[in-house]
């Protein structure tokens, strides 16, 4: 029997044994879909897996399983919804931990737009609410689209599901309304009602939800609105998108007015002008957390100025005016069983625990990260104390909570509970993959080796190949439909995808093999051509996405963007890294004028492409699909795309603050003249740029003609 034997042939042990692995794959798929947010498969295998599931239920009804995925209402997204583009993306939070944070961050604020020292900065503090967020797009102030965050740029419209919130207004109550107005706010599931449910989900026989916040994610996306109906589900409105006009220009005072068109907003939130009066604040609300009715998870302080907050613009994801206070994690005491190896698509080794679960924070949890080598070992193989370690053994007690509410980790270690003759942990020094010798490289300045241990087995180990493929197919890099994590691990085993490039000539080589695709375990004539019209979607990439897949160390989604945005073409990003071998040369000076690129990002970037190794990789990748140029943001500016350089004492802003107006206007930001340069914006005492610029005949001109200039924008 195999998962494409048609269902009228199947006996009854194998049915039995088949809706065995479709309630396991289902419901693995479901948790990746609706907790992780990070789907394995294609819409069609998913809806596939089902029907066959049906089919097999129908035929051997007494077969029906208790846990079957056809008894499971929340998990009945049977296909997707469809994608709406954000006109203003939605972007995350930066967190604050301490209250020293909190200083910090306004510390930040108010050097950034220089403000003196004396003078009142008012923030407004409010819970953060731990739900998922959620845009609704009002014209002439009719409800006509909901969609969720999804990847900050695109979400999925779930409309007619949002209509059904009792909290949300399918009309603005005002009588002039705004031509546009995008509210947003957070989704959320009552803990009364959510106890509720789950009591309900008890009685019936049904397996309880994990939480709140996945419950409330899971409601808002199901197929079937009558469902989301069913849901208690509710709606604090928070913030905005895209907007014609402004009805008033504080945060405090546009809150005020969603309140007034019939959103709920939050009662507390309120205002301050100092840390000491956010975190007073803060201390208020968590104190309150207990008797509210709704997870919080922190306080957002945001600037509450508009003017000042479109000044302070964003960095990379988050926006500079604000920050979420987190409230401290909760922690859980189990067994740790064990400490496993993983081995990096760069060839780190990481160790993971492997935990005895336990619920922490109302999410199981079984594995949690060990860092490196020194977080676990404690002890020198010299006797000697290593720096943070924590002398971990299989079979100790420690204490486990969520980082940032999220990655499970061991805190400390109760070393009265350890059990008697336990061994203290050998970190492996060879790699655990391909045998290739594992090594802490010593970094040449400090003399200090390197906190991680890396597999020097490169293009041989396995580990690194296959980690460095789910990489390429992820969600912010190539994003093939039908090709995750699981399929890079089968087709690299079958053979049939080594490298990134393989997986554009897979369907030419398939026509001429012996074994086909579709005739493989787990595949059919539709899911074998729904995988290769995914990967034909994909041939044609953005240059961002393209640089982020290449899964080059230091070199993320953020970094990513900004080398997209600084060179414009594949070409010349890598025409550059050709001439940017020396620290001294124009070509490595420039691309760290590229705002945000570090020194040790650059160096490992001009590495990378100066590795054969790696040319070919990209190079044959090169060859069969197209790299689409960078787009530019913003582009009706006069200033957009081009090469500004700031130079001398500016009056009326920050260099800071320069930088990322002109940023936002679409302009690169160099930090050095050269001949591309376009202008050079020279303030008091300009010095060898403006000198250097005139030798170019470059523009140059005031800080105010600068103003002028860029005022319309
Ligand atoms: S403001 C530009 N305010 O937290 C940022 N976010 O970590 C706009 N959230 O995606 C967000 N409560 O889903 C804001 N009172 C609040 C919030 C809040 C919850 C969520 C929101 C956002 C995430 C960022």
């Amino acid at each position: 029997m195999s998962a494409n034997t048609p269902v009228a042939e199947l006996s009854e042990s194998d049915a039995k044994a088949e809706l065995a692995r479709l309630a396991e794959e289902i419901a693995a798929h479901d948790a990746r879909y609706h907790g992780e947010d990070a789907p394995a498969i294609s819409d069609a295998d998913y809806d596939a897996l089902r029907v066959r599931n049906r089919e097999l239920e129908e035929r051997f009804p007494n077969l029906v399983r208790p846990d079957s995925p056809s008894k499971k209402v929340g998990a009945s997204a049977s296909s997707r919804f469809p994608k709406i583009r954000h006109a203003v993306p939605m972007l995350s939070l930066d967190n604050a931990f301490s209250d020293e944070d909190v200083e910090d961050f306004i510390a930040r604020i108010r050097r950034f737009l220089r403000w003196p020292e004396g003078d009142p900065l008012a923030f407004t503090a409010e819970p953060k609410i731990d739900g998922l967020s959620l845009a609704l797009r009002y014209e002439k102030g009719k409800l006509v689209h909901a969609v969720t965050r999804g990847d900050g740029t695109v979400g999925e419209d779930v409309t007619a599901n949002a209509r059904t919130l009792s909290d949300i207004p399918v009309k603005l109550q005002t009588k002039t309304p705004p031509d546009v107005f995008e509210v947003r706010g957070e989704v959320y599931l009552g803990k009364a009602d959510f106890a509720a449910l789950n009591a309900q989900m008890e009685a019936e026989g049904k397996q309880a939800y994990v939480n709140p916040r996945n419950t409330a994610a899971g409601s808002l996306r199901q197929l079937d609105s009558t469902v989301t109906a069913s849901r208690p589900l509710r709606f604090f409105a928070y913030a905005w998108g895209e907007v014609s006009a402004l009805p008033t220009d504080t945060q405090m005072g546009v809150v005020k007015q969603l309140s007034d068109w019939g959103f709920t907003t939050n009662e507390m939130m309120g205002r301050s002008e100092d840390a000491a009066g956010l975190i007073a604040r803060y201390r208020a609300i968590e104190e309150s957390r207990p008797g509210l009715d709704y997870d919080i998870d922190g306080v957002v302080y945001k600037v509450d100025s508009l003017a000042l907050q479109k000044r302070l613009g964003f960095v990379s994801r988050s926006p500079r005016w604000a920050i979420a206070h987190k409230f401290p994690a909760e922690m859980a005491t189990t067994i740790l069983r064990d400490i496993e190896i993983q081995v990096g698509r760069t060839g780190a080794l990481s160790p993971v625990a492997r935990l005895e679960p336990v619920t922490v924070g109302g999410v199981v949890v079984s594995n949690a990260t060990l860092h490196n080598e020194d977080y676990i070992v404690g002890i020198g193989s010299d006797g000697t104390p290593i720096r943070d370690g924590k002398d971990l053994r299989a079979g100790d007690t420690v204490r486990v909570y969520r980082a940032g509410d999220v990655i499970p980790k061991v805190i400390d270690v109760d070393l009265g509970k350890r059990p008697k003759g336990s061994k203290p942990y050998d970190f492996p020094t060879v790699c655990p993959a391909c045998g290739s010798d594992a090594v802490r490289e010593i970094d040449l300045k400090t003399g200090r080796a390197d906190s991680v241990r890396r597999c020097t087995g490169g293009l041989v180990c396995p580990a690194q190949a296959v980690e460095r493929l789910k990489h390429f197919v992820s969600r912010n890099a190539f994003d093939i439909d039908g090709f995750g994590e699981k399929q890079a691990e089968a087709f690299y085993e079958w053979g049939l995808v080594k490298t990134p490039a393989d997986l554009f000539t897979l369907e030419e080589r398939d026509r001429g093999s012996l074994t086909r695709l579709k005739n493989r375990d787990g595949y059919g004539e539709t899911s074998a051509a729904n995988l290769f019209a995914g990967i034909e979607a994909r041939r044609q990439i953005s240059l961002s996405r393209f640089i982020f897949a290449l899964g080059i160390r230091h070199i993320g989604e953020g970094n990513a963007k900004l080398l997209a945005r600084h060179y414009g073409a594949i070409d010349a990003l890598i025409a550059a890294m050709d001439v940017a071998g020396e620290e001294e040369s124009e070509a490595f000076k420039d691309l760290i004028a590229a705002d945000g690129i570090g020194k040790t990002a650059a160096r490992v970037l001009v590495t990378f492409f100066s590795e054969p190794h790696n040319r070919e990789v990209t190079d044959a990748l090169l060859s069969k699909v197209t790299v689409e140029e960078a787009e530019q943001v913003a582009g009706d500016s006069p200033v957009t795309g081009k090469i500004v350089v700031f130079t001398g004492t500016l009056e009326q802003m920050t260099r800071e603050e320069a930088k990322a107006m002109a940023e936002r206007l679409g302009c690169k930001v160099s930090g050095s003249v050269s001949a591309r340069t376009d202008i050079l914006v020279a303030g008091e005492k300009a010095g060898s740029k403006l000198k250097k610029a005139a030798e170019l005949g470059v523009t140059t001109m005031s800080e105010a003609e600068w103003l002028e200039l860029v005022s319309g924008s």
